[in-house]
């Protein structure tokens, strides 16, 4: 069973992203232009919030080693949860990284960092910002694929095969009697 810090971070960045996409699809979209600048505001704000998530995520996982697989998955399953899991975690960094460039390589500003006094931290590099938007606009489709992977596996393996592996991250706090365990 994963600890409480895990499945913080865990939920957190899944509603995060979830809310995430489709503000970067709707302020991107021409028939939604008059709700372009509140939604650039909201995605560019969460958006730095997720990148220092990601890396604290990152850093939580590296320090605090995850519980075994469960018996009932065979060596092959596990190695391919391993690798979908390094991936959803590469990709949600290249995600985050590439929208910050993007953002302040442009010279756009960030408003929730100007709010709270954060100074940009990467110089302005409008080529280097250019790359960087075609990595965040096509990394998003690796990302919806792979994280639609991870939710069809725990769909699979709790609902069809009846193995009870929701209760490895749900919910959020770790219950007390799992503390055994
Ligand atoms: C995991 C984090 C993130 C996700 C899932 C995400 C998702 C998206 C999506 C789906 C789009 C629309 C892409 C398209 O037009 O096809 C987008 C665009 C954009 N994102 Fe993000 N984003 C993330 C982080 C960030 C961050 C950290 C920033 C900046 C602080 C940012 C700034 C932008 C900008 C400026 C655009 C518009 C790009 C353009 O067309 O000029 N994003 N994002």
């Amino acid at each position: 069973m994963f600890g409480t810090g895990a499945r913080l971070f865990h939920w957190s960045i899944a509603l995060l992203v979830a809310v995430q996409i489709p503000a970067g699809i709707a302020m991107t979209s021409e028939p939604l232009a008059a709700w372009a600048d509140p939604l650039f505001v909201l995605h560019k704000g969460l958006g730095a919030v997720l990148l220092v998530m990601v890396l604290c995520r990152i850093a939580w996982r590296l320090t605090h080693p995850p519980p075994p697989f469960p018996d009932y998955m065979s060596p092959a399953e596990q190695r391919v949860a391993h690798a979908t899991h390094v991936a959803l975690y590469g990709l949600l960094l290249v995600m985050a990284v590439s929208g910050y460039v993007r953002t302040v390589g442009d010279g756009y500003p960030i408003e929730l960092l100007d709010a709270i006094g954060i100074p940009p931290l990467v110089r302005s590099m409008p080529e280097v910002a250019a790359v960087m938007l075609v990595v965040h606009r096509f990394t998003v489709f690796a990302l919806v694929m792979l994280a639609a992977a991870h939710v069809a596996a725990v769909i699979q393996r709790g609902w069809i095969d009846g193995h009870p592996v929701m209760n490895r991250m749900w919910p959020p706090f770790r219950p007390k009697e799992d503390d055994a365990k």
